[in-house]
């Protein structure tokens, strides 16, 4: 009926240079799943190449989603087109914008977050797992990182949510910084209060962020910090002895800090206190993080 036309469609910019044809996608599994939409996994045929079929992520909205959730997607597919390509960030590949729903075609990574990825090869089992990490893999994983945000930076992207949930894991363990294109209501406090959901960014917040809403590619730079911290520690929950936020709140305008984790070299347990300076201007820069871990990686410290 015609409520339900107007209710349904949109019209969507229209851009030839990034339109995939939906016949060559061929939906598979799904991957994630938030309150507005979906990653489902596909199959695109000649997204790359000719002839070539690769595996791709595309993010779809789910049915009863609202007009602000359709904005939202289009906002991050445009973000995502005016950032450009980098190795380290999660590259757009195409949309299907014509005759069916908006589907936004992302690169697809095989070992998916880095949280769990951690998790799964925290060395205590090492007879089960594939591949042993050992500090210099770690040290690797955040070098990536940060130079992904070192070019988000250039871009002049603010993240906004940075977490190793948020970093997709790629073949040849390539790290790739995921949902940099996501708006984000900085005056909703909801998503940043809600106490039992794993998505909460209380913990990886800069003082400033927390108790300002003051987002800037320094309060980036403390987030990194924390998941320089959960990379250390193989997955690890931040402030584990803190019980919930009201105390977390207490702990960060006292001075407290998290202590070095186990097996943590104390160049690296550095790195994070430097990132977690109170005064922003202090901390630094992505860039100085990328060459401190090269440092570290070619044994100059
Ligand atoms: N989950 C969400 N996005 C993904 C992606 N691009 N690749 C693999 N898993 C994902």
């Amino acid at each position: 009926d015609l409520d339900a036309k107007i209710m349904c469609e949109y019209e969507l910019p229209l851009d030839e240079k990034w339109e995939f044809p939906r016949q060559s996608l061929t939906l598979g599994k799904i991957l994630g799943e938030g309150a507005f939409g979906r990653v489902i996994c596909a199959e695109a045929d000649g997204i790359i190449q000719p002839g070539i079929i690769t595996t791709v992520a595309v993010k779809m909205l789910k049915e009863g989603h609202t007009d602000d959730d359709m904005i939202n997607l289009v906002s991050e597919m445009e973000v995502m087109k005016m950032i450009g390509m980098h190795v380290n960030i999660i590259n757009l590949l195409g949309v299907c914008t014509k005759d069916g729903p908006l589907y936004v075609i992302v690169e697809h990574a095989i070992h998916n977050n880095l949280r769990d990825f951690l998790r799964k090869h925290e060395p205590k089992d090492p007879y089960e797992n594939e591949m042993i990490l050992t500090e210099n893999h770690l040290i690797a994983f955040a070098h990536q990182i940060a130079n992904g945000m070192r070019y988000l930076q250039s871009k002049k992207c603010i993240h906004r949510d940075l977490a190793a949930r948020n970093v997709l894991v790629s073949k040849n363990y390539i790290m790739k910084i995921a949902d940099f294109g996501l708006a984000r209501d900085v005056n909703t406090h909801d998503y940043y209060q809600q106490k039992s959901d794993d998505r909460v960014p209380v913990r990886w917040m800069a003082p400033e962020a927390l108790f300002y809403k003051l987002y800037t590619y320094q309060s980036d730079v403390w987030s990194f910090g924390i998941l320089l911290w959960e990379i250390m520690t193989y997955g690890g929950s931040p402030y584990p002895s803190v019980p919930d936020v009201e105390k977390l709140y207490l702990l960060l305008k006292a001075g407290h800090r998290m202590e070095c984790p186990l097996n943590c070299s104390k160049p690296v347990y550095e790195i994070m206190q430097a990132c977690w300076d109170h005064e922003p201007a202090k901390r630094p820069q992505f860039n100085d993080l990328v060459s401190k871990l090269d440092n570290i990686i070619l044994g100059k410290g």
